[in-house]
């Protein structure tokens, strides 16, 4: 029972609008499904791809999995996509990626295992913007890099979705996702940008994802910063607190997953603070270093509080924490809202 006004069907990004009001205000998606978007949209880049090259930086997130699963479907080999793994991961998080994009789907997929490239950079830098500058300068070297060894690439899949446009302002204009969500692709780069899920909301790429096949663990997952454990460790990257920070934070979000409480969270993950205190195992006094539980819920990240998540679940998450992983005898929970605090501490 609602009428638009011929106007608004028929103005530039008419449609979007129509779409956006229905399903922010009315909360319904109209007659879409992901069956028909994705065989439209496997038709529509077919055409304009045709039997030329395209690259895709894929992350390992939900936007640029969904992205590249769908252009994989609709050009198969034409399609290259290079993972750059910069050491700063989470756990089996880049062994994860390869089988889900190279076993799973059988894509071309490179992966870039540039740790020891990135701690290098990092080694003896502690300011957080510096550090981000260089996890993001060094992102671009690597990605050209690769894309030089692969000859001339047409295309460049973007994960940009709907809510990006409307934020960055765009309108329509091809532009390169820039905002500090996403990694850093360079601004002058020469292709032509294919953003398939570009007139999508968050969970109706979540939906997409599930049809192609995407497993759940991958589409349901909290976002993550670019710049990675670079800044969720505090002061100097090394490689030996960022095993630490992956262990750490493996148990905190094994537990949320296994408490049923992962999906109920918007981000949730382990910071490293540069800071150790004295503690005692059994009859042994040490001294390690102090980790923090963060757990977010948020509707758009632009604010957030912090979760309440169960005394019992946070207890046996610190209790496995300090007991299991070597490195950290304290662990505290955050409880700051954004603002003032940012979700993430650096
Ligand atoms: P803050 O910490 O600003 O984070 O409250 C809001 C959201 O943005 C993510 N974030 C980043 N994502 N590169 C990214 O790709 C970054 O440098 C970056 N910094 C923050 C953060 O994880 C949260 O989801």
């Amino acid at each position: 029972g609602v009428q638009f006004h011929p106007e608004v069907e028929h103005c530039q990004d008419g449609d979007k609008v129509l779409r956006n009001f229905l399903y922010n205000v009315c909360g319904v998606s109209g007659d879409w499904t992901t069956d028909s978007f994705i065989a439209d949209k496997i038709k529509e880049l077919k055409e304009i791809i045709g039997d030329k090259k395209v690259l895709c930086a894929l992350s390992g997130g939900v936007d640029s999995s969904v992205a590249a699963v769908l252009v994989h479907k609709a050009i198969g080999d034409n399609l290259t996509c290079v993972f750059v793994d910069h050491g700063l991961l989470r756990k089996n998080e880049g062994n994860d990626v390869e089988r889900i994009f190279r076993d799973k789907f059988d894509m071309n997929l490179i992966r870039v295992n540039c740790e020891d490239r990135f701690l290098g950079k990092l080694k003896g830098v502690t300011e957080p913007e510096a550090k981000r500058k260089i996890i993001g300068e060094e992102f671009i070297r690597v990605f050209e890099e690769e894309s030089n060894k692969l000859g001339k690439m047409d295309f460049l899949v973007q994960g940009t979705i709907y809510p990006d446009v409307v934020e960055s302002g765009h309108g329509e204009a091809a532009t390169i996702k820039s905002h500090h969500n996403v990694g850093g692709i360079p601004e002058d780069i020469e292709f032509q940008i294919v953003e398939p899920l570009r007139e999508l909301f968050k969970d109706e790429v979540r939906a997409v994802g599930r049809e192609l096949g995407i497993p759940d663990h991958m589409i349901d997952r909290h976002p993550f910063p670019g710049p990675g454990l670079g800044i969720r460790i505090l002061g100097e990257v090394t490689k030996e607190k960022a095993d630490i920070l992956r262990e750490a934070d493996n148990i905190f979000i094994k537990e949320l997953r296994n408490a049923d409480l992962y999906n109920k969270v918007s981000q949730a993950f382990v910071v490293l603070l540069p800071v150790k205190s004295v503690g005692v195992m059994g009859d042994v006094r040490t001294y390690e270093y102090t980790a923090v539980l963060r757990s977010a819920n948020t509707i758009d990240f632009m604010t957030a509080t912090w979760s309440r998540l169960p005394y019992e679940f946070l207890e046996k998450v610190s209790n496995r924490i300090i007991n299991e992983v070597k490195g950290i005898n304290r662990l505290t929970y955050d409880i700051s809202s954004k603002p003032p605090a940012t979700i993430e501490w650096e």
